[in-house]
């Protein structure tokens, strides 16, 4: 066993396919959970793991305490509140970046978006900002990668696109904008941060990364459409209305497949080069027309009542 890599966020949709990976490569890994009355669904088995919130300083200490790397994913964007975004992505990577220093960690890891800003108007693309600040200025070794939207089997992305399409007959309503994103497979995303862990590379240096491909919601939509074989027709929307209706989804439902945040994403592009995969790290990205086949596998009303209810955890069970 080589030197031991904190994971946060491990449980997460990004969290469990990256721990799994490096898991399955031989690395020694360690799991930060945040303490939870629900029993954690472990990425991966027999792991060894600390239990500690990122209010808990002797928690975090203790899941530092020897370890070289840390992946950093562990993100309340999914909990749809600006108070939890700014308390966990922000105040939380401050606090583990703090002990993280004190022990001597060699090198961290931070998965970031296209359009991270400390200014920005977008409250996750705000937070994110301010944490890639942090993580820069402190000192420690650190790999920034900004992604574009990342998809595959467990995520929230084309997932909720996938329920939104059989939850409504005949129309699929998208906000009428014409940004582009390149959807990066979340496969492909864990083999590049094992590359980079792998032969340390481009530390002290911010990445943009994305998939092969620069398209807008709305090809997404068909593409995913076309995937799980339900044809509607795409009617784009006044944006406002569309905030309108997705705040409206968010309190109403117990878990909306849509966060207030959906809109955000689409208003700012989250493009990159398009080989940005290959160039930096010899990997072939795949096209999202590929990887879709996890979406055929979430059909019928009885598991959109439960993601509703249980949110994007009932993915996980894939
Ligand atoms: N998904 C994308 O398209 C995308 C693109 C670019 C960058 N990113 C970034 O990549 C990271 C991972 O994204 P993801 O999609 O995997 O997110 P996710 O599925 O929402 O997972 C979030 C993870 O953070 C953990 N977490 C939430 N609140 C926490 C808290 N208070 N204390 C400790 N852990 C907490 C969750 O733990 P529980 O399981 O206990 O809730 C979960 O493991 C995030 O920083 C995100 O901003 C994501």
């Amino acid at each position: 066993m080589g030197p031991k890599i904190l994971i946060t966020g491990s449980t997460g949709f990004i969290g469990r396919v990256v721990s799994r990976v490096l898991a399955d490569r031989g690395y020694s890994i360690r799991l930060l959970l945040r303490p939870s009355d629900r029993r954690s669904r472990l990425p991966v088995p027999r792991v060894e793991a600390v239990v500690a919130s990122f209010q808990d300083e002797g928690g975090i200490r203790a899941a530092v305490a020897g370890v070289d790397s840390i992946i950093h994913l562990a993100s309340a964007e999914g909990e749809h509140r600006r108070r939890d975004l700014f308390a966990v992505d922000v105040e939380g990577t401050r606090s583990l970046l703090t002990q993280a220093r004190a022990s001597g960690v060699r090198r961290i890891l931070y998965l970031s978006h296209l359009g991270a800003d400390r200014s920005s108007a977008f409250p996750f693309l705000q937070a994110k900002g301010i944490a890639e600040h942090a993580v820069i200025e402190s000192g420690i070794p650190y790999l920034i990668l900004r992604s574009s939207l990342v998809y595959g089997a467990g995520d929230s992305f084309t997932n909720a696109v996938a329920f939104f399409a059989r939850l409504l007959p005949a129309a699929y309503f998208i906000p009428e904008m014409d940004t582009h994103m390149q959807p990066l497979w979340v496969e492909d995303l864990a083999a590049c941060m094992e590359y980079c862990l792998a032969e340390n590379r481009y530390f002290g240096e911010i990445l943009s990364i994305g998939g092969p491909e620069h398209l807008s919601f709305e090809q997404v939509v068909e593409v995913v459409l076309d995937a799980i074989r339900t044809p509607r027709m795409i009617v784009r929307v006044w944006p406002p209305l569309a905030r309108f209706s997705l705040g409206v989804m968010d309190w109403i439902l117990p878990h909306s497949p849509f966060t207030p945040f959906w809109m955000d994403y689409l208003a700012v592009p989250s493009t990159c080069e398009a080989n940005s995969l290959s160039r930096l790290f010899g990997v072939k990205p795949a096209s999202i027309r590929e990887p879709l086949g996890y979406l055929r596998r979430n059909r019928g009303i009885r598991r959109l009542l439960q993601y509703v209810w249980r949110g994007n955890e009932v993915m996980q069970d894939f």
